[in-house]
């Protein structure tokens, strides 16, 4: 295939691994990034064209899809999320855009209370209008939830989450990556498709808790706390209200089991299983210092 794939948020934590992927099957890549910086120009290193500009922006993003038959689309909890999916369902027409990978979540539903989930679920019912072919994905919680909630003193590790005795099996951003890289490179059978995306071990935050003990050799505790306390935990973290809103709400879907279960789908499409905990956090030892 010459035609290049695009891939957007190609600095973020699905759309970077993506493009590695890519390009380790050797087909050409345009990586859309919001700005350049250090992210942006590791990509060229490896071969990636780099395209600038804002999702938002329908001349920039039609620049991007120019040639462009197969694309992941990616737009981060911020909002806009519908203005961008219709700018890039617009531009895909205009331009000819065949196949686009739709990141979604598993909590995207009509009836969310989260407003950012509701979008997802209007949002893949803009690209389902278009013309362009989309197979949205459908993930539970990141794996990369776990350093991002890291909190570590007096040689302890500590999970302070909303999560109450919910479940579900994390699912780390690299094995996503290596399923919308597969579905680049071959749609057969796959326009058309939602797919959830779950790890490989569904777990409570208290088993989680005690897998990265084992793993990081050390003790760590989950410590759950009301939706109100995280909410609070989150601004003094700086965290935007639409983000704030976001993780109160689906933090209540998560309790009532809307993020539970577990799958085969990246295995059987691309041959390998999805991380467990204990992996990802071998893997990623750096990302919870101690
Ligand atoms: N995290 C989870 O547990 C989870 C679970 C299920 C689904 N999801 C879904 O996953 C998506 C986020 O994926 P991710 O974690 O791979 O993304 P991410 O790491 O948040 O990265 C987002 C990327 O988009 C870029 N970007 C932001 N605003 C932009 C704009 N206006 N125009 C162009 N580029 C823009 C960012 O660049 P800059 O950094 O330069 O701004 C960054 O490269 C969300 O839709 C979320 O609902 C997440």
């Amino acid at each position: 295939m010459r035609n290049p794939i695009l891939v957007t948020g190609a600095t973020g934590k699905t759309g970077a691994e993506v493009v590695l992927d890519l390009l380790e099957q050797r087909l050409p890549v345009r990586a859309l990034v919001h700005r350049e910086d250090e992210r942006s120009t590791r990509l060229a290193a490896l071969g990636a064209e780099i395209a600038t500009g804002d999702l938002l922006d329908i001349d920039a993003v039609g620049d991007a899809l120019a040639d462009v038959r197969r694309a992941y689309f990616v737009y981060p909890i911020r909002p806009g999320l519908i203005e961008a999916t219709t700018i890039f369902a617009q531009a895909g027409d205009e331009t000819g855009l065949d196949v686009v990978v739709n990141m979604s979540q598993i909590s995207a539903r009509r009836t969310a209370h989260s407003d950012a989930a509701r979008q997802h679920w209007l949002a893949e019912r803009v690209f389902d209008w278009s013309p362009v072919g989309a197979v949205h994905l459908r993930p539970t919680f990141f794996a990369e939830w776990l350093p991002t909630n890291w909190q570590y003193a007096d040689g302890a590790g500590l999970l302070r989450l909303p999560f109450g005795d919910g479940r579900h099996a994390p699912i780390a951003a690299t094995d996503q990556a290596r399923l919308i890289a597969a579905i680049l490179a071959n749609p057969t059978g796959h326009v058309g498709q939602t797919y959830k995306l779950h790890g490989p071990v569904e777990m409570d935050h208290h088993e989680i808790a005690a897998a990265m003990s084992e793993t990081l050799g050390l003790p760590v505790r989950y410590d759950p706390v009301d939706t109100d306390t995280y909410a609070e935990i989150l601004r003094a973290q700086g965290r935007p209200e639409h983000l704030i809103q976001h993780l109160s709400a689906v933090a209540l879907d998560y309790r009532d089991g809307v993020f539970e279960g577990t799958d085969d789908t990246i295995e059987r499409i691309t041959g390998k299983p999805p991380q467990t905990v204990e992996q990802y956090v071998t893997a990623n030892r750096d990302l919870f210092p101690t």
